[in-house]
């Protein structure tokens, strides 16, 4: 029996093109597919289009279409966008499908005649943006929060889903299954509306008085189906429920990846859904943050490349999908801007990976002959240190990707990456060449050589193409290889000839900007002539509690540290200079206060969003930590 796995992204509406935020999820969910393949699971990927309702009906006839026509047209984009940028998808859905109407219809007689939709008359606050009704509670200024969009109020007959009976249920179910909604704030999110609010029935129908585009009611051919509950079975229908093999596969293994805006219909509706249909519940649902792009200056210097394809052009497919992925701590919000890329490609792959490979294999070139020197004992030591980081830094990579932590799980490897570099410093090739057919030299070498075979092989579902490169350049290009038989460090052959496989990522330079900005502020700080400060002006001060997401050194500086923060508002970079004081490791967890509106500095080329506050006594002390206690939550301002 195999092990499966099934992922899906959500099915984009055909109301827009896609952008960096479907990209996202989908880069995600093509690197689990390779994650879990190269496992040796059996892995179905499925991605889609979202076409019927109010919103496409309105987008198509803005422009002057057919509902169909249009959503064709937009949708055949997603598809081929995905297609060109090397997506490896094994079925795309649109909601427009027969096989998919006749899914939604038998569901639909299903909960009808078991009696879980029945037929009332309805009021309620309309958000098209959303396609659903809003409660009171929901609504802010009678505004849908989300589109800031006054809502509108509708009356009228129609069919409703038996929702609030399985309230409890569900609440039950996530109770038991702990990690059936993840990460925990989501979770959270979930639990509390079961757990104060009664769930209203969901109605699930649309006159066609209102709207013709969707799939009617088996029922009654004068409504049709309300898009979310036609949108949300899509992830059945695309693997044949309820007969087809590929249902019967896939669906216990069945990974939803969604973004925060959408996790009510998937944490409330889809399981109650399923559960009056008699289907078993997802196993899970898999929420992320938002990449947040509202930084001005940024947005203009990306310009138009917010489009994949352009992205993807401008920087590199396996350098967005290595940015997403180690940028982004799944759960919270991340600010995509081009320094925060461009560092990434620079540091983490043109420095640290990309140097490592180009070393390694010119030194084989110069001094084997550009063949796999034959296995010698001379640094076993050396070789063991090597295994053993190996084997722990990817144990700790595969379970953080199965968390959904990818990011934990990319600067765990690049521990791996980093001992490498450091094995090359500290064991200096270059020196030991200077003895004619040392022994040491050639173990050096080869155990150089073993790693770097064992790290393309992990980083192919991240880095697909430099992988793919760094194998052919090893001989290996064709080889499956099982993740256990890695740990050995022991794949190569003997003389095995390698080729250079060229600069892997190239650096990316750009305009530097001065570490201190010259110009001062516009406005001096009022200050009496007694040298005390204005109440108001020390309330500008955005100080507030912050806790510490990861830390970690800067290559080439003593004093500073590079700290990812979760500020409440957001998620952000700051430099600290305290280094020589604190271990990286001791941070991380930490809450600490910061100030939180300063503008960015960059510092050793990074851009510091904010300050920790530190205090000491003298000048030459060492600076003390301001740390917070645990109860006070994130975000709290200090006043
Ligand atoms: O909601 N950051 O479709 P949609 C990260 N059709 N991810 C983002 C993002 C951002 N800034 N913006 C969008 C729909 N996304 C429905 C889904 S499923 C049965 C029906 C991604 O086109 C993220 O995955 O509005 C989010 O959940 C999705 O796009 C919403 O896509
Ligand atoms: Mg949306």
């Amino acid at each position: 029996m195999h092990n499966r796995f099934y992922v899906t992204t959500p099915i984009y509406y055909v109301n827009a093109e896609p952008h960096i935020g479907h990209l996202y999820t989908t880069v995600l969910a093509d690197f689990l597919t390779r994650f879990y393949r190269l496992r040796g699971y059996d892995a179905f990927f499925l991605t889609g289009t979202d076409e019927h309702g109010d919103k496409i009906a309105r987008a198509a006839a803005e422009r002057g279409r057919e509902p169909q026509e249009y959503a064709d047209r937009i949708s055949a984009v997603f598809r081929e966008t995905w297609r060109d940028i090397g997506i490896g998808f094994d079925d795309f859905i649109r909601t427009s499908e027969p096989r998919h109407r006749r899914v939604v219809q038998a569901i639909l007689q299903r909960v009808y005649d078991a009696g879980d939709i029945y037929f009332s008359s309805y009021g309620g606050h309309y958000c098209v943006g959303c396609e659903r009704f809003f409660t009171e509670k929901e609504m802010v200024d009678g505004k849908c929060p989300d589109h800031d969009r006054p809502l509108e109020f509708v009356q009228e007959e129609n069919y409703f889903f038996r929702m609030s009976k399985y309230q409890g249920w569900l609440a039950e179910h996530i109770n038991t299954h702990p990690d059936f909604i993840r990460p925990e704030r989501y979770r959270n999110e979930v639990l509390s509306i079961l757990n104060n609010e009664v769930l209203e029935d969901l109605c699930i129908s649309r006159p066609k008085t209102r709207l013709q585009w969707g799939i009617p009611l088996p029922f009654d051919e004068r409504y049709v189906t309300y898009v979310w509950f036609d949108a949300l079975i899509n992830y059945i229908s695309a693997l044949g429920f309820p007969d087809d093999s590929r249902f019967k596969t896939y669906w216990p293994a069945a990974q939803h990846l969604i973004a925060k805006d959408i996790v009510k219909p998937h944490g409330i509706f889809w399981p109650t859904m399923l559960k009056a249909a008699g289907i078993e519940p997802y196993r899970n649902l898999n929420v992320h943050g938002y990449w947040k792009m509202e930084d001005a200056k940024m947005s203009k210097s990306l310009g138009n490349v917010v489009g994949p394809r352009d992205l993807i052009a401008r920087f590199g497919n396996d350098q967005i999908r290595y940015f997403f992925l180690r940028e982004m701590t799944f759960g919270l919000d991340a600010k995509f801007t081009e320094e925060a890329v461009i560092n990434r490609i620079n540091y983490d792959l043109a420095n640290d990976l990309g140097n490592l490979v180009k070393r390694s294999f010119a030194m084989t070139q110069k001094y084997f002959a550009g063949r796999v020197p034959a296995r010698s004992s001379a640094d076993d030591a050396g070789r063991g240190e090597l295994a053993a980081l190996l084997k722990a830094s990817a144990d700790e990579y595969s379970a953080a990707v199965e968390r959904c932590q990818f990011s934990v799980g990319l600067e765990r490897l690049w521990e791996f990456v980093r001992a490498l570099n450091r094995y090359i410093d500290e064991r200096k090739p270059w020196a030991l060449a200077k003895e004619p057919g040392s022994p040491a030299l050639a173990s050096v070498m080869r155990n150089l050589l073993e790693s770097i075979h064992a790290l393309a092989v992990l980083l192919a579902p991240v880095c697909v193409d430099g992988s793919a490169k760094i194998l052919a350049g090893l001989g290996r290009g064709d080889t499956v290889v099982a993740i256990d038989t890695l740990f050995s460090l022991d794949c190569l052959a003997d003389g095995q000839a390698i080729t250079d496989p060229g600069i892997l990522y190239p650096r990316i330079e750009r305009e530097e900007t001065p570490a201190v900005s010259p110009e001062k502020e516009n406005k001096p700080v009022n200050t009496e002539q007694d040298g005390l400060l204005d109440i108001g002006d020390f309330a500008k001060v955005d100080i507030r509690v912050a806790k510490v997401l990861t830390a970690e050194r800067i290559e080439g500086s003593d004093k500073l540290l590079e700290l990812r923060v979760d500020s409440g508002l957001d998620e952000r970079t700051i430099i600290a200079g305290i280094a020589q004081h604190y271990e990286p490791a001791y941070l991380v967890g930490k809450k600490i206060l910061l100030v939180a509106n300063l503008k960015p500095a960059v510092l050793f080329k990074r851009t510091s969003n904010g300050m920790l506050l530190a205090a000491k006594k003298d000048k030459k002390d060492a600076p003390v930590l301001i740390e917070v206690d645990d109860r006070i939550p994130v975000g709290a301002r200090l006043s």
